[in-house]
């Protein structure tokens, strides 16, 4: 069977099991920031496991794309060098939110297995394991499929704590768990391993291919499990393996998907593997291509998928992982004799493999590939600087070991990948400090922590049964009665004045954190006491309000009056509206591709990212201010409705890409009306103006880029615009003060003092140079014959490598047939340079005597024959060494 096959007959034998078909996630989670990628089928219906979702189904079955890079499933490094990690793979899953149990579960996965008209796989090829303590899927396993106990397999805590297991499924260290029963096909004895819990359990004979993880927990990230309100299950089956073994080979990489791949890397590549195809040919087997290949093979398949999905390369999360992984195959690429770019070529043969599929890879080809391309590009541009950087750093390399100071700044800002680093260590005798760069890293992780915003894990604090109902959209006060009050993560009855906390009301006009407008302030009173609310947030159905008691208590079962604080929530009403139309004027003027990639509404800014490669021109900007302020003042009423999602599309409501919505949405529109359409249409829960004139004016305030292809705008309204124009005149006025210019000279003066100084710029470069000159041709007094060669040795003080060079060049410009070796001493660092003409190169090299003067000094330098750098510390050898210079020159 292909393995577009065996998909659909999984997908098949379920649906006829009474499950319901979905289709994939994206591979970026739809608001869950615990995970960096989709790493598992379960993953979209996580809140149906804690039960804070409900579906009209109960029983699902999916192919869900999955990538392992980052986060708590990480596979990156061992691809390419085992038989199956992948950092892209598919998993086939079976999904009961609160239906069957174990019981079925098992009954399922072995009828799926081994039935007749399904894979039929032999059963004495087949093991289970089940966590030590479950006795129920044991008997299951035993009694009722009828495997014999020698063949069930019980693994305890095997990882080092309680629930730490590889038969304890987490999706991360938060969200749903449970106990597991995992499923081991025995590949034959011609192949190493052994089973599970055995010392050779690593070997590649036993392979799991199905784990059926019994959903009965949810870890809060103070490490309690709390049971989940129904037991369910989740399972997942990767794609590639159940086709290895239904095609007859051991390692993942010999399926026909992947065959496919590897031989159109191959020939991308321009690698000749004729050699290894007869080899296969003789031997009867799949070709066996080499690591790095089967690395390029299968980031291809992450990185295009990640693109389509949305993700572009850059410096920070998704994107900085995607940056890895496109490195990563491109190094491993080049070793393989890559010239040039290449790797966005892989999208075609995996189009032909899996387009049929994922018709998002051939929807999203162009800008697909142009992602790819331009990464490449940039790598091979960060490669040159990379290692430009790193031979200045080994110039002055005091010792055998790069600091971890540098492999940091190199791979921080470089984006120099550490084992790259490392590579070019190894091939000149040094070594990297792994240890010294650990503590940089550590100190980096610490900072980014520091800064996160997920200050408070609301989920993990909160588990509050029921939901609050938000009555804020047309109110900013309103009654509530008091649900839950937590303190120090537990939940009390009672608070009193000084006390943080988190309270939760059964109904509510305070907004919570959604959408990228931030929570709303104010406070709660009654007659015992004051609230004040510092932000609210959402966990599940309930919103949180976090803030501090500032007067008397208050008790759980209280009916408070919950203010807002109305001018707050105005101000932040008009920067979202401003949002909506600013989004849209950006889609007018640069284009459809324009999509929202973040947005933060606050009171005083708004905060808006969008795809973009380009950055936005000045003129643009302004047409888009320009644009926006129109329908401002158009002052046409902002219209809510509430729709289905169908009807949403028909109206043309611009949907979020990775946002996950429910089957009924509301749909904003405002600005003027063209052919029956308003200027913007968006889907949004948020809070808005009731007329587009109560923003009252829009003013973009900065646009820049925040990662490849990602633009931020940020721009003012209301009041705060006005203070931005008014900031800008007084700003003007103080430029014409400096000047002595009247309003209307500004720009002619300025003129005229630029084309000044860059006439004096001018001159201060010719002076230098005539400077240079005249130093250099007094050197010229201190040549000196040695052993026939005109040579100048000399050491000038307060000179640094680049200076040094300078003065080389002068000398050299003057001093035709010669030996130059010149030393610059600067604070307690020496910089040498050397230079031999073409014509003594035979007897002495430049390099040679850059070796030699490094060496005697405990310094670090080379070069070519002809010219020659390098550094040293200073010490008290320095004068010695360079008068003795001569006489090893004489000797040459
Ligand atoms: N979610 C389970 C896994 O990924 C099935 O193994």
């Amino acid at each position: 069977m292909t393995s577009a096959e065996i998909r659909e007959a999984f997908l098949r034998y379920f649906e006829s099991q009474g499950h319901t078909r979905v289709a994939s996630s994206s591979l970026v989670p739809a608001n869950d920031p615990t995970l960096l990628f989709t790493n598992a089928g379960m993953n979209q219906f996580k809140d149906c496991f804690l039960g804070l979702e409900k579906r009209d189904y109960v029983r699902a079955v999916s192919s869900q794309k999955c990538v392992r890079a980052g986060g708590k499933h990480n596979d990156l490094d061992n691809v390419g060098y085992t038989a199956r990690h992948h950092t892209f793979f598919e998993m086939l899953g079976n999904f009961s939110f609160g239906d069957y149990f174990k019981r079925d579960a098992i009954k399922f996965a072995w009828e799926f297995l081994t039935g007749d008209e399904w894979l039929a796989l032999p059963k004495d090829k087949l093991y289970a394991t089940v966590y030590h303590t479950d006795d129920e899927a044991f008997d299951i396993w035993n009694k009722e499929i009828g495997l014999a106990p020698e063949r069930i397999i019980r693994i305890g805590d095997n990882k080092g704590e309680k629930y730490a297991s590889d038969n304890f499924w987490a999706m991360g260290d938060t969200g749903p768990c449970g106990p597991c029963s995992e499923i081991f096909f025995d590949h034959g004895d011609h192949i190493w391993g052994g089973l599970p819990g055995t010392p050779e359990e690593d070997g590649d004979r036993f392979i799991e291919i199905w784990n059926n993880v019994f959903m009965q927990f949810n870890r809060t990230a103070d490490g309690v499990l709390h049971p989940l309100p129904a037991p369910s299950v989740d399972t997942g089956m990767g794609l590639e393996r159940i086709s290895a073994v239904l095609q007859h080979v051991n390692s993942n990489y010999e399926i026909d998907l992947f065959q496919h791949l590897l031989k159109a890397a191959a020939e991308i590549i321009g690698l000749d593997t004729s050699a290894l195809e007869a080899e296969a040919k003789e031997k009867g087997t799949p070709v066996q291509y080499p690591a790095s290949l089967k690395v390029v093979a299968d980031h291809a398949r992450s990185c295009c998928f990640l693109i389509a999905d949305g993700v572009n390369p850059s410096n920070e999360g998704r994107g900085y992982v995607l940056r890895r992984i496109i490195r990563r195959a491109v190094r491993h690429g080049n070793k393989l004799g890559a010239t040039g770019s290449f790797f966005h070529k892989m999208l075609q043969p995996l189009i032909e493999v899996m387009g049929a599929a994922y018709p998002e890879l051939e929807a999203q080809k162009a800008r697909i590939e142009a992602q790819l391309l331009k990464e490449e590009e940039q790598f091979a541009k960060t490669l040159e600087q990379g290692l430009k950087l790193l031979e200045g750093e080994l110039a002055n390399l005091k010792g055998s070991v790069i600091p971890g100071e540098v492999v940091f700044k190199l791979y921080d800002t470089y984006g120099f990948p550490t084992d790259l680093t490392a590579d070019i260590a190894r091939e000149r005798d040094l070594t990297i400090d792994e240890a010294g760069f650990e503590v940089e890293m550590a100190a980096q992780r610490q900072r980014a922590r520091d800064a996160g915003k997920f200050a408070i894990d609301y989920n993990s604090v909160v588990k509050v049964d029921g939901e609050t109902q938000f009555d804020g959209y047309d109110a900013t006060a309103g009654q509530g009665q008091i649900i839950a009050i937590y303190k120090d993560g537990e939940q009390v009855d009672e608070v009193a004045e000084g006390d943080e906390a988190l309270i939760v009301l059964n109904q509510t006009p305070f907004y919570a954190e959604s959408g990228g407008q931030i929570g709303d302030t104010g406070i709660f009173k009654n007659d015992t006491g004051i609230f004040e609310v510092q932000d609210t947030k959402k966990s599940g159905g309930a919103f949180v309000h976090q803030g501090i008691v500032t007067m008397g208590s208050l008790k759980a079962a209280q009916n408070v009056e919950a203010i807002v604080k109305a001018d707050i929530r105005a101000a932040t009403a008009r920067n979202h509206s401003a949002t909506h139309l600013l989004h849209a004027a950006l889609r007018q003027i640069l284009g459809s591709h324009v999509q929202q990639k973040g947005s933060l509404v606050a009171s005083d800014v708004l905060r808006f990212d969008f795809a973009n490669d380009q950055p936005v021109s000045f003129e643009q900007l302004q047409e888009i201010e320009r644009l926006v302020n129109a329908e401002v003042i158009a002052n046409t009423e902002v219209t809510t409705e509430l729709l289905d999602i169908e009807s949403a599309k028909a109206k043309g409501a611009m949907m979020l890409f990775g946002e996950k919505y429910g089957d009924e949405v509301r749909v904003l529109s405002m600005g003027s009306v063209i052919e029956e359409k308003n200027f913007s249409i968006e889907l949004c829960g948020g809070i808005h103006v009731k007329r587009t004139g109560d923003i009252g004016l829009f003013k973009i305030t900065s646009e820049g880029g925040v990662a490849a292809g990602v633009r931020r705008i940020e721009a003012v309204t209301g009041t705060k615009a006005i203070e931005a124009a008014q900031k800008a005149d007084r700003d003007i006025n103080t430029i014409n003060a400096l000047l002595k210019a009247q309003k209307e000279q500004t720009i002619e003066k300025v003129e005229a003092i630029v084309e000044t100084a860059s006439s004096l710029q001018k001159q201060i470069e010719q002076l230098n140079q005539k400077l240079a000159s005249l130093q250099a041709g007094e050197l010229l007094s201190q040549v000196q014959t040695i052993a026939g060669r005109a040579t100048l040795i000399t050491t000038v003080q307060g000179m640094d490598a680049k200076a040094l060079r300078n003065l080389h060049d002068g000398v050299k410009s003057k001093l035709d047939n010669a030996v130059i070796v010149l030393a610059g001493v600067e604070g307690d660092k020496v910089s040498l340079i050397a230079s031999v003409a073409k014509d003594f190169t035979a007897s002495i090299k430049a390099g040679d005597i850059i070796k030699h003067l490094a060496s005697e000094l405990g310094g670090k330098g080379g070069g070519k024959p002809d010219l020659a750098q390098g550094g040293a510390p200073l010490n008290e050898k320095f004068a010695t060494v360079m008068a003795e210079l001569t006489a090893w020159l004489e000797a040459k």
